[in-house]
């Protein structure tokens, strides 16, 4: 299956990728995991990357196609993808209509998760992820055992640079100004399906094996 999962920050998109992934075995692609680890790891992209991350800003159109366009040339995602992030704009969704008409492919399904303003608010400002294995967790949604030390790998807690008050507004002003547009654009194609991304993990991901299910994308 080839899905893209769309929708605004903190809705959950990668909760869900990461659910998905292990359960079907589906490679996840999320661009500003990729984005962080170049940062990280101070490369070329990274740095290019580093301050439209830090502002909330986009990265630029020929800096994000250009990851996504090798990650769908790599021989383990040709059975199937997740595309966590991107696109975000609909030159990038054309960009990567081209790509993958290239590799013979087509997107399956979008999956737009409708998420309220204050719950992204809500979420991104108690997330915690781990800096050495980049597990996920909440404050209070999705707490770790022992406070400040990742379940899976014992790492440090922190808080992302971009989940600070000021960035996360401008990341939603953002979305809505140069993303949401996208919602249009896959309902157009017929490739759009809603989830509330308002739910609780469970519940999110229950709708999910749902819409796969009346698509015939995936056999439960
Ligand atoms: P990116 O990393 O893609 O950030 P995002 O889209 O803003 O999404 P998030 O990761 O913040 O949220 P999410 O929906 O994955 O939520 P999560 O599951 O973590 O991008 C970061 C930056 O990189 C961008 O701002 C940009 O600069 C750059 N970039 C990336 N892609 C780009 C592109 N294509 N073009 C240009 N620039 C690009 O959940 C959030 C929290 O809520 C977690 O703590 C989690 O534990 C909790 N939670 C999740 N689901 C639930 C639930 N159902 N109930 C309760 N709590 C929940």
């Amino acid at each position: 299956m080839k899905l893209i999962l769309l929708g605004p920050p903190g809705a959950g998109k990668g909760t869900q990728a990461n659910i998905l992934s292990q359960r079907f075995g589906i490679a996840h692609i999320s661009t500003g995991g990729i984005l962080r680890e170049a940062i990280s790891a101070c490369t070329p992209t990274g740095v290019k990357a580093k301050g439209y991350v830090k502002r909330g800003e986009l990265v630029p159109d020929e800096v994000v196609t250009q990851i996504v366009a090798e990650k769908l040339g790599d021989e383990r995602v040709k059975n199937g993808f997740m595309l966590d992030g991107f696109p975000r704009n609909v030159n990038q969704a054309k960009n990567l209509d081209s790509s993958l008409k290239k590799f013979g492919q087509k997107i399956d399904l979008v999956v737009y998760f409708q998420t309220s303003p204050n719950v992204s608010i809500q979420r991104l400002s108690g997330r915690r992820v781990c800096k050495r294995c980049g597990a996920n967790f909440h404050l209070k949604n999705m707490p770790p055992k022992k406070e400040g030390i990742c379940d899976k790998c014992g790492g440090e807690l922190i808080q992302r640079e971009d989940d600070r008050e000021q960035t996360i507004k401008n990341r939603l002003k953002v979305y809505e100004e140069q993303t949401s547009g996208l919602i249009e654009y896959y309902t157009k194609k017929g490739l759009l399906q809603t989830v509330s991304g308002d739910l609780e993990a469970e519940q999110v991901y229950k709708e999910l094996l749902k819409k796969f299910d009346d698509n015939n994308k995936i056999e439960e």
